[in-house]
Protein backbone atom coordinates (compact mmCIF):
# COMPACT_ATOMS: atom_id res chain seq x y z
CA UNK A 1 0.00 0.00 0.00
CA UNK A 2 2.94 2.45 0.75
CA UNK A 3 3.95 1.98 -3.22
CA UNK A 4 0.78 3.27 -3.85
CA UNK A 5 0.62 5.74 -1.35
CA UNK A 6 3.87 7.57 -2.14
CA UNK A 7 2.49 7.38 -6.29
CA UNK A 8 1.39 10.20 -7.75
CA UNK A 9 -0.44 8.85 -10.80
CA UNK A 10 -2.66 5.73 -10.57
CA UNK A 11 -4.54 4.00 -13.38
CA UNK A 12 -7.88 2.00 -13.05
CA UNK A 13 -8.08 -0.21 -15.56
CA UNK A 14 -10.98 -3.40 -17.09
CA UNK A 15 -13.31 -1.73 -15.30
CA UNK A 16 -16.93 -3.42 -16.44
CA UNK A 17 -18.65 -0.35 -16.77
CA UNK A 18 -17.16 2.96 -15.91
CA UNK A 19 -19.90 4.66 -13.99
CA UNK A 20 -18.94 8.63 -14.91
CA UNK A 21 -21.72 10.73 -13.83
CA UNK A 22 -20.47 13.10 -16.73
CA UNK A 23 -22.67 15.64 -18.17
CA UNK A 24 -24.15 19.08 -17.47
CA UNK A 25 -22.20 21.16 -14.64
CA UNK A 26 -25.32 21.29 -12.69
CA UNK A 27 -27.64 19.18 -11.00
CA UNK A 28 -29.53 16.26 -12.51
CA UNK A 29 -33.45 16.74 -13.14
CA UNK A 30 -35.53 14.54 -14.94
CA UNK A 31 -34.55 11.81 -17.28
CA UNK A 32 -31.09 13.32 -17.23
CA UNK A 33 -31.27 11.32 -13.56
CA UNK A 34 -31.37 8.01 -15.51
CA UNK A 35 -27.88 8.97 -17.82
CA UNK A 36 -25.35 7.72 -15.92
CA UNK A 37 -22.22 8.57 -18.34
CA UNK A 38 -21.49 4.58 -18.38
CA UNK A 39 -18.12 3.77 -20.62
CA UNK A 40 -18.48 -0.43 -21.09
CA UNK A 41 -15.12 -1.78 -20.30
CA UNK A 42 -13.68 1.91 -18.94
CA UNK A 43 -10.47 2.59 -17.46
CA UNK A 44 -9.43 6.42 -16.24
CA UNK A 45 -6.24 7.84 -14.86
CA UNK A 46 -5.78 9.87 -11.97
CA UNK A 47 -2.76 11.86 -11.53
CA UNK A 48 -1.86 14.19 -8.53
CA UNK A 49 -5.12 13.36 -7.22
CA UNK A 50 -7.18 14.74 -9.72
CA UNK A 51 -9.14 12.61 -12.13
CA UNK A 52 -6.75 12.94 -15.19
CA UNK A 53 -8.65 11.06 -17.94
CA UNK A 54 -11.08 8.51 -18.68
CA UNK A 55 -11.91 6.22 -21.33
CA UNK A 56 -11.81 2.50 -22.85
CA UNK A 57 -9.57 0.54 -21.05
CA UNK A 58 -7.53 0.23 -23.70
CA UNK A 59 -6.87 3.98 -24.94
CA UNK A 60 -5.89 4.15 -20.80
CA UNK A 61 -3.67 1.09 -21.09
CA UNK A 62 -2.03 2.76 -24.10
CA UNK A 63 -0.87 5.75 -21.99
CA UNK A 64 0.63 3.74 -18.49
CA UNK A 65 4.03 4.50 -18.13
CA UNK A 66 6.23 2.51 -15.26
CA UNK A 67 6.13 3.97 -12.57
CA UNK A 68 2.86 4.32 -12.44
CA UNK A 69 0.04 2.28 -9.75
CA UNK A 70 -2.29 0.00 -12.67
CA UNK A 71 -5.13 -1.82 -10.61
CA UNK A 72 -6.63 -4.39 -12.62
CA UNK A 73 -10.42 -3.78 -11.49
CA UNK A 74 -11.28 -7.21 -12.85
CA UNK A 75 -14.31 -6.26 -14.61
CA UNK A 76 -15.75 -4.97 -11.99
CA UNK A 77 -18.00 -1.40 -11.65
CA UNK A 78 -15.91 1.60 -10.99
CA UNK A 79 -17.63 5.07 -9.78
CA UNK A 80 -17.41 8.26 -7.81
CA UNK A 81 -17.45 7.69 -4.16
CA UNK A 82 -20.78 8.63 -2.72
CA UNK A 83 -21.29 11.68 -1.45
CA UNK A 84 -23.67 11.58 2.01
CA UNK A 85 -25.50 15.10 1.98
CA UNK A 86 -27.35 14.52 5.39
CA UNK A 87 -25.58 12.73 8.21
CA UNK A 88 -25.57 13.26 12.17
CA UNK A 89 -22.20 11.41 12.64
CA UNK A 90 -20.80 12.77 15.86
CA UNK A 91 -22.59 11.28 19.06
CA UNK A 92 -21.80 10.03 21.97
CA UNK A 93 -23.74 6.54 23.21
CA UNK A 94 -26.39 4.77 21.42
CA UNK A 95 -30.06 4.85 21.36
CA UNK A 96 -30.24 0.63 21.26
CA UNK A 97 -32.32 0.92 24.46
CA UNK A 98 -35.03 2.89 22.39
CA UNK A 99 -34.65 0.91 19.67
CA UNK A 100 -35.68 -2.42 22.02
CA UNK A 101 -38.17 0.07 22.92
CA UNK A 102 -40.21 0.84 19.69
CA UNK A 103 -39.65 -2.69 18.98
CA UNK A 104 -42.05 -3.70 20.99
CA UNK A 105 -44.31 -0.73 19.77
CA UNK A 106 -42.85 2.42 21.56
CA UNK A 107 -42.88 5.91 19.34
CA UNK A 108 -40.47 8.03 18.05
CA UNK A 109 -42.32 10.83 19.32
CA UNK A 110 -43.63 9.26 22.68
CA UNK A 111 -39.53 8.55 23.67
CA UNK A 112 -38.73 12.16 22.59
CA UNK A 113 -42.17 13.60 24.72
CA UNK A 114 -40.77 11.94 27.90
CA UNK A 115 -36.81 13.40 27.73
CA UNK A 116 -35.68 10.48 25.57
CA UNK A 117 -35.02 10.67 21.86
CA UNK A 118 -32.43 13.82 20.89
CA UNK A 119 -32.33 14.88 24.23
CA UNK A 120 -30.98 11.22 25.54
CA UNK A 121 -28.24 11.97 22.55
CA UNK A 122 -27.47 15.21 23.89
CA UNK A 123 -27.03 14.17 27.45
CA UNK A 124 -24.39 12.03 26.90
CA UNK A 125 -22.70 13.91 24.24
CA UNK A 126 -22.58 16.82 27.20
CA UNK A 127 -20.49 14.25 29.71
CA UNK A 128 -17.98 13.75 26.74
CA UNK A 129 -14.62 15.16 25.97
CA UNK A 130 -13.70 16.63 21.91
CA UNK A 131 -11.48 13.51 22.51
CA UNK A 132 -14.08 10.91 23.47
CA UNK A 133 -16.39 12.20 20.26
CA UNK A 134 -13.46 12.11 17.72
CA UNK A 135 -13.11 8.55 18.97
CA UNK A 136 -16.34 7.85 17.90
CA UNK A 137 -16.31 9.61 15.46
CA UNK A 138 -12.82 7.57 13.61
CA UNK A 139 -15.43 4.43 14.19
CA UNK A 140 -17.99 5.65 12.14
CA UNK A 141 -15.89 7.98 9.61
CA UNK A 142 -14.33 4.19 8.86
CA UNK A 143 -17.87 2.56 7.98
CA UNK A 144 -18.33 5.21 5.50
CA UNK A 145 -15.40 4.84 3.66
CA UNK A 146 -15.51 1.09 3.86
CA UNK A 147 -19.03 1.63 1.94
CA UNK A 148 -17.75 3.38 -0.53
CA UNK A 149 -18.94 7.23 0.45
CA UNK A 150 -15.56 9.48 0.29
CA UNK A 151 -17.84 12.88 1.46
CA UNK A 152 -20.78 13.45 4.12
CA UNK A 153 -22.03 16.74 5.28
CA UNK A 154 -22.12 16.69 8.83
CA UNK A 155 -24.18 18.25 11.22
CA UNK A 156 -23.95 18.92 15.17
CA UNK A 157 -26.81 19.27 17.13
CA UNK A 158 -25.86 17.10 19.87
CA UNK A 159 -24.57 19.15 21.91
CA UNK A 160 -27.50 22.13 22.79
CA UNK A 161 -25.47 24.77 24.58
CA UNK A 162 -22.56 27.49 22.85
CA UNK A 163 -19.32 24.95 24.53
CA UNK A 164 -21.00 21.14 23.43
CA UNK A 165 -22.24 22.64 20.14
CA UNK A 166 -18.91 24.37 19.29
CA UNK A 167 -16.73 21.48 20.30
CA UNK A 168 -18.81 19.28 18.13
CA UNK A 169 -18.02 21.12 14.89
CA UNK A 170 -14.57 21.00 16.36
CA UNK A 171 -14.92 17.44 16.41
CA UNK A 172 -15.75 17.87 12.37
CA UNK A 173 -12.76 19.70 11.92
CA UNK A 174 -10.69 17.15 13.74
CA UNK A 175 -12.24 14.06 11.75
CA UNK A 176 -11.82 16.03 8.73
CA UNK A 177 -8.01 16.63 9.04
CA UNK A 178 -7.27 13.28 10.41
CA UNK A 179 -9.70 10.86 8.54
CA UNK A 180 -9.56 10.18 4.41
CA UNK A 181 -13.05 11.26 4.39
CA UNK A 182 -14.17 14.29 3.96
CA UNK A 183 -16.84 15.93 6.36
CA UNK A 184 -19.14 19.38 4.74
CA UNK A 185 -19.84 20.99 8.52
CA UNK A 186 -23.44 21.56 9.05
CA UNK A 187 -24.14 23.83 12.81
CA UNK A 188 -27.21 22.35 14.30
CA UNK A 189 -28.43 24.06 17.48
CA UNK A 190 -31.72 24.26 16.31
CA UNK A 191 -31.91 20.23 16.79
CA UNK A 192 -34.53 20.25 19.48
CA UNK A 193 -35.32 22.96 22.65
CA UNK A 194 -33.07 21.56 25.21
CA UNK A 195 -34.73 20.17 28.49
CA UNK A 196 -33.38 23.13 30.37
CA UNK A 197 -34.75 25.98 28.00
CA UNK A 198 -38.65 23.92 28.05
CA UNK A 199 -40.34 26.99 29.69
CA UNK A 200 -37.96 29.42 28.19
CA UNK A 201 -38.12 29.03 23.97
CA UNK A 202 -37.29 32.99 23.81
CA UNK A 203 -33.97 32.60 25.24
CA UNK A 204 -33.12 29.60 23.83
CA UNK A 205 -33.51 31.15 20.11
CA UNK A 206 -31.71 34.76 21.79
CA UNK A 207 -28.65 31.82 22.28
CA UNK A 208 -28.61 30.40 18.90
CA UNK A 209 -29.14 33.47 16.92
CA UNK A 210 -27.44 36.37 19.15
CA UNK A 211 -23.90 33.69 20.64
CA UNK A 212 -23.57 30.14 18.84
CA UNK A 213 -24.10 31.41 15.38
CA UNK A 214 -21.87 34.36 15.91
CA UNK A 215 -19.28 32.41 16.95
CA UNK A 216 -19.99 29.50 14.41
CA UNK A 217 -19.69 31.94 11.75
CA UNK A 218 -16.39 33.52 13.83
CA UNK A 219 -14.51 30.39 13.54
CA UNK A 220 -15.29 29.22 10.34
CA UNK A 221 -16.64 26.25 11.96
CA UNK A 222 -19.47 25.26 9.76
CA UNK A 223 -20.57 26.04 5.57
CA UNK A 224 -24.80 25.32 6.09
CA UNK A 225 -27.01 26.19 9.44
CA UNK A 226 -29.92 23.70 9.36
CA UNK A 227 -33.34 23.65 11.46
CA UNK A 228 -35.73 20.97 12.49
CA UNK A 229 -38.70 22.51 11.98
CA UNK A 230 -41.32 20.30 13.11
CA UNK A 231 -44.67 19.91 15.13
CA UNK A 232 -43.56 20.66 19.13
CA UNK A 233 -39.83 21.37 18.46
CA UNK A 234 -39.28 24.51 15.96
CA UNK A 235 -42.23 25.96 14.62
CA UNK A 236 -41.65 27.75 11.03
CA UNK A 237 -41.54 31.09 13.04
CA UNK A 238 -39.03 29.86 14.82
CA UNK A 239 -37.16 27.94 12.09
CA UNK A 240 -37.19 31.90 10.23
CA UNK A 241 -35.73 33.47 12.18
CA UNK A 242 -32.87 31.42 13.02
CA UNK A 243 -32.17 30.68 9.12
CA UNK A 244 -32.29 33.90 8.71
CA UNK A 245 -30.17 35.02 10.89
CA UNK A 246 -27.49 32.42 9.69
CA UNK A 247 -28.00 33.90 5.76
CA UNK A 248 -26.59 36.95 7.54
CA UNK A 249 -23.85 35.28 9.00
CA UNK A 250 -22.90 33.95 5.06
CA UNK A 251 -23.87 30.46 6.26
CA UNK A 252 -25.81 28.13 3.37
CA UNK A 253 -29.29 27.17 4.77
CA UNK A 254 -30.69 23.79 4.92
CA UNK A 255 -34.20 22.62 7.02
CA UNK A 256 -35.58 19.22 8.27
CA UNK A 257 -39.02 19.91 6.83
CA UNK A 258 -42.28 17.95 6.84
CA UNK A 259 -40.94 14.78 8.39
CA UNK A 260 -43.40 13.40 11.07
CA UNK A 261 -45.98 15.99 9.78
CA UNK A 262 -47.14 18.54 7.18
CA UNK A 263 -45.50 21.14 9.46
CA UNK A 264 -45.07 23.92 6.40
CA UNK A 265 -41.20 22.94 6.38
CA UNK A 266 -41.19 22.47 2.47
CA UNK A 267 -42.99 25.90 2.10
CA UNK A 268 -40.89 27.81 4.38
CA UNK A 269 -37.89 26.63 2.85
CA UNK A 270 -39.03 27.88 -0.21
CA UNK A 271 -40.07 31.04 0.98
CA UNK A 272 -36.35 31.37 2.31
CA UNK A 273 -34.44 29.63 -0.66
CA UNK A 274 -32.74 27.20 1.35
CA UNK A 275 -30.75 25.22 -0.42
CA UNK A 276 -32.41 21.98 0.52
CA UNK A 277 -35.09 20.88 2.06
CA UNK A 278 -34.58 17.77 3.81
CA UNK A 279 -36.65 14.58 4.40
CA UNK A 280 -40.01 15.84 3.18
CA UNK A 281 -42.31 12.73 4.05
CA UNK A 282 -45.36 14.59 4.44
CA UNK A 283 -44.96 17.22 1.48
CA UNK A 284 -47.80 17.78 -0.52
CA UNK A 285 -48.57 19.06 -4.23
CA UNK A 286 -48.01 21.89 -3.04
CA UNK A 287 -44.95 21.80 -1.39
CA UNK A 288 -43.31 20.20 -4.09
CA UNK A 289 -44.68 23.17 -6.14
CA UNK A 290 -43.24 25.58 -3.94
CA UNK A 291 -39.79 23.75 -3.73
CA UNK A 292 -39.49 24.14 -7.68
CA UNK A 293 -40.52 27.91 -7.26
CA UNK A 294 -37.53 28.38 -6.06
CA UNK A 295 -34.98 25.40 -6.89
CA UNK A 296 -34.73 23.85 -3.53
CA UNK A 297 -33.04 20.51 -3.77
CA UNK A 298 -35.22 17.78 -1.88
CA UNK A 299 -32.92 15.06 0.24
CA UNK A 300 -34.69 12.30 0.56
CA UNK A 301 -33.99 9.92 3.81
CA UNK A 302 -35.21 6.83 3.69
CA UNK A 303 -33.52 5.12 5.56
CA UNK A 304 -35.00 7.10 8.82
CA UNK A 305 -38.42 5.82 7.24
CA UNK A 306 -37.33 2.60 7.50
CA UNK A 307 -35.34 2.43 10.80
CA UNK A 308 -38.56 4.06 12.72
CA UNK A 309 -40.96 1.49 11.09
CA UNK A 310 -42.93 3.82 8.76
CA UNK A 311 -44.67 2.98 5.58
CA UNK A 312 -44.65 6.84 5.01
CA UNK A 313 -41.89 7.67 2.06
CA UNK A 314 -41.37 10.81 0.78
CA UNK A 315 -43.24 11.39 -2.80
CA UNK A 316 -39.67 10.72 -5.03
CA UNK A 317 -41.62 10.19 -8.28
CA UNK A 318 -43.40 13.35 -7.92
CA UNK A 319 -40.54 15.24 -6.99
CA UNK A 320 -38.66 13.63 -10.19
CA UNK A 321 -41.74 14.58 -12.33
CA UNK A 322 -41.97 18.27 -11.21
CA UNK A 323 -38.41 18.61 -12.28
CA UNK A 324 -36.65 18.69 -8.51
CA UNK A 325 -32.97 17.89 -8.38
CA UNK A 326 -33.29 14.90 -6.22
CA UNK A 327 -30.89 14.03 -3.27
CA UNK A 328 -30.45 10.71 -1.41
CA UNK A 329 -28.72 10.74 1.66
CA UNK A 330 -28.41 8.33 5.11
CA UNK A 331 -29.16 10.44 8.05
CA UNK A 332 -26.94 8.39 9.91
CA UNK A 333 -27.75 9.50 13.69
CA UNK A 334 -28.34 7.37 16.68
CA UNK A 335 -32.06 7.64 16.61
CA UNK A 336 -34.08 7.36 13.53
CA UNK A 337 -31.19 6.30 11.11
CA UNK A 338 -28.81 4.46 12.14
CA UNK A 339 -26.87 3.33 9.07
CA UNK A 340 -24.27 4.96 7.30
CA UNK A 341 -24.90 3.06 3.97
CA UNK A 342 -25.79 4.77 1.21
CA UNK A 343 -26.62 1.08 -0.67
CA UNK A 344 -29.33 0.26 1.20
CA UNK A 345 -30.20 4.10 0.76
CA UNK A 346 -30.37 3.06 -2.88
CA UNK A 347 -32.38 -0.40 -2.13
CA UNK A 348 -34.97 1.17 -0.13
CA UNK A 349 -35.25 4.10 -3.18
CA UNK A 350 -36.10 1.00 -5.63
CA UNK A 351 -38.46 -1.01 -3.35
CA UNK A 352 -40.09 2.07 -1.97
CA UNK A 353 -39.86 4.97 -3.85
CA UNK A 354 -39.82 3.54 -7.15
CA UNK A 355 -36.71 5.20 -8.13
CA UNK A 356 -34.27 3.19 -10.97
CA UNK A 357 -30.73 2.44 -9.54
CA UNK A 358 -29.77 5.22 -11.83
CA UNK A 359 -31.58 7.86 -10.69
CA UNK A 360 -31.00 6.46 -7.19
CA UNK A 361 -26.93 6.92 -8.23
CA UNK A 362 -26.69 10.49 -9.67
CA UNK A 363 -29.32 11.43 -6.30
CA UNK A 364 -26.16 9.92 -4.13
CA UNK A 365 -23.18 11.25 -6.27
CA UNK A 366 -23.67 14.53 -8.25
CA UNK A 367 -26.49 16.16 -7.14
CA UNK A 368 -25.33 15.40 -3.80
CA UNK A 369 -21.86 17.22 -4.43
CA UNK A 370 -23.94 20.09 -5.43
CA UNK A 371 -26.48 20.78 -3.08
CA UNK A 372 -23.27 20.62 -0.70
CA UNK A 373 -21.95 23.04 -2.88
CA UNK A 374 -18.73 20.88 -4.17
CA UNK A 375 -19.82 19.80 -7.65
CA UNK A 376 -17.41 21.13 -9.47
CA UNK A 377 -14.98 19.20 -7.50
CA UNK A 378 -16.75 16.04 -6.55
CA UNK A 379 -19.77 13.42 -7.92
CA UNK A 380 -18.69 12.62 -11.14
CA UNK A 381 -15.73 11.28 -12.69
CA UNK A 382 -14.50 13.82 -15.22
CA UNK A 383 -11.15 15.78 -15.78
CA UNK A 384 -10.08 18.09 -12.92
CA UNK A 385 -12.21 16.46 -10.57
CA UNK A 386 -11.30 15.38 -7.21
CA UNK A 387 -9.96 11.51 -7.39
CA UNK A 388 -12.30 10.04 -5.24
CA UNK A 389 -12.75 6.07 -6.70
CA UNK A 390 -14.54 3.42 -5.55
CA UNK A 391 -14.17 0.21 -7.29
CA UNK A 392 -17.72 -2.07 -6.19
CA UNK A 393 -17.13 -6.08 -6.36
CA UNK A 394 -20.25 -6.68 -8.77
CA UNK A 395 -20.18 -6.31 -12.98
CA UNK A 396 -23.50 -3.96 -13.25
CA UNK A 397 -24.26 -0.87 -11.58
CA UNK A 398 -27.79 -2.10 -10.99
CA UNK A 399 -26.33 -4.64 -8.49
CA UNK A 400 -25.86 -1.97 -6.31
CA UNK A 401 -29.51 -1.69 -5.41
CA UNK A 402 -30.28 -4.81 -5.61
CA UNK A 403 -28.19 -7.05 -3.54
CA UNK A 404 -28.54 -5.75 -0.23
CA UNK A 405 -27.24 -5.60 3.31
CA UNK A 406 -23.95 -6.54 1.88
CA UNK A 407 -20.90 -4.26 1.23
CA UNK A 408 -20.37 -3.74 -1.86
CA UNK A 409 -16.98 -1.56 -1.71
CA UNK A 410 -14.04 -3.68 -2.74
CA UNK A 411 -11.38 -0.99 -3.18
CA UNK A 412 -11.87 2.60 -2.19
CA UNK A 413 -10.08 5.72 -3.23
CA UNK A 414 -9.67 9.44 -2.14
CA UNK A 415 -7.39 11.84 -4.16
CA UNK A 416 -6.07 9.06 -5.83
CA UNK A 417 -4.77 7.08 -2.53
CA UNK A 418 -6.12 3.60 -1.42
CA UNK A 419 -7.89 4.10 1.76
CA UNK A 420 -9.64 1.00 1.96
CA UNK A 421 -9.26 -2.75 0.64
CA UNK A 422 -11.79 -5.30 1.34
CA UNK A 423 -8.83 -8.20 1.70
CA UNK A 424 -7.06 -6.56 4.42
CA UNK A 425 -10.33 -4.16 6.21
O1 LIG B 1 -33.01 13.64 10.85
N1 LIG B 1 -35.26 14.85 12.66
C1 LIG B 1 -34.40 15.23 13.41
N2 LIG B 1 -33.16 14.76 13.46
C2 LIG B 1 -32.78 13.43 13.13
C3 LIG B 1 -33.05 12.51 14.24
C4 LIG B 1 -32.02 12.63 15.25
C5 LIG B 1 -32.18 11.70 16.39
O2 LIG B 1 -33.20 11.01 16.57
O3 LIG B 1 -31.19 11.67 17.15
C6 LIG B 1 -33.38 13.01 11.82
O4 LIG B 1 -34.16 12.06 11.71
FE1 LIG C 1 -31.42 14.44 10.15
Amino acid sequence: MSSEKESKTLAVVNCSQLVTLGGPARPRVGAELRELGIIKNGGLIVRDGRIDQVGTSSQIEEKIEDEWVVLNAGGRVVMPGFVDAHTHPVFAGTRAGEFEERSAGATYEEIAARGGGIQSTVNQTRAASLDDLVSGGRRYAAWFLRGGTTTVEAKSGYGLSLEDEIKILRAIKKLDDDTALRYVPTFLGAHTIPKEYAARRDEYLALIIDEMLPQVAREELAEFADVFCEQNVFTPDESWKILSAARCHGLGLRMHADQLSLSGGAKLAAELGTVTADHLEHTDADGIAALKSANVQPVLLPGSVYALGSSRYPAAREMIDAGLAVVLATDFNPGSSPTPSLTMVLSLAATHMKMTPAESITAATINAAYSLNRGAQLGSLERGKIGDVVIHDCDDYRQLAYFFGIEHAWRVYASGELIFDRKSG
